[in-house]
């Protein structure tokens, strides 16, 4: 079957990640979550002290930023590698979420990790999941998919990850972040999240996990066939 390049882009919290890691397991294709490496930036901001309000001096710090992704042998899962360190845990606290938009509209952050997820791209047979993969990182990719589901089922399936994990939360405080982080992400004047004009949209509001991921799958089969 011939490799493709698949982009999902989506509002917060509608399972893109979670799809795009489960397609590509079954696919064999890389996953790579592009989100994790905003949060890693941003939780580089936040673990030293620099001002989340301050873009010269986050600029300053990129170039002792590197990121990388290593497979967890006990889960499979490819999780994010900060400066050596596994940070794919504390990434994904409301702390960083709260902050994670300011720092994704910064131009400079975006062109830095764009190069690199481009880089990543260039080996075909891989899915990654953000905001702006099918309009900027990968305009030509073959399946662009644009995730959406109503705010409701986007909170219930944020707040059952975040229970998991042990962290204390509010519903209140998730839906409220779900909303701002949609709001910064699609008013931004870099790359802000609109859907591309030949993406698919899929409503995963009353879909399960395993729907999603049938329906991305469906349209990987399709596409390798007529290629
Ligand atoms: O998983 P969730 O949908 O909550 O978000 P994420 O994919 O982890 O992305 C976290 C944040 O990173 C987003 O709210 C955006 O501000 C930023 N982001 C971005 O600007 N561009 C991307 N390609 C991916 C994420």
């Amino acid at each position: 079957m011939k490799k493709i390049v698949i982009a999902i882009d989506g509002h917060a919290g509608c399972g893109k990640s979670t799809t795009a890691r489960l397609v590509a397991s079954k696919i064999n294709y890389l996953f790579v979550d592009s989100g994790a490496m905003y949060r890693a930036i941003t939780l580089y901001v936040l673990q030293n002290e620099i001002s989340t309000d301050n873009s010269n001096e986050i600029i300053k710090y990129l170039e002792n930023i590197t990121l990388s992704f290593e497979i967890n042998p006990e889960t499979r899962k490819n999780e994010i590698i900060l400066n050596g360190k596994n940070v794919e845990g504390e990434i994904r606290g409301l702390r960083v979420s709260n902050n994670v938009s300011k720092i994704s509209a910064i131009k400079e952050v975006r062109s830095f990790l764009v190069k690199q997820q481009q880089e990543l791209g260039k080996q075909k047979g891989i899915i990654m999941d953000g905001r702006d993969i099918g309009t900027v990182v990968f305009p030509n990719a073959e399946i662009k998919i644009f995730m959406t589901a109503s705010i409701e089922a986007r909170a219930a399936r944020r707040i059952e990850e975040l229970k998991n994990k042990g962290e204390s939360f509010s519903e209140e405080d998730i839906i409220k972040n779900l909303e701002e982080r949609d709001h910064l992400d699609s008013t931004r004047k870099e790359s802000p999240l609109k859907k591309a004009e030949d993406a698919i949209v899929i409503d995963t509001s009353q879909l399960t996990i395993d729907q999603q991921v049938d329906k991305v799958i469906a349209l990987v089969e399709t596409k390798t066939e007529s290629l």
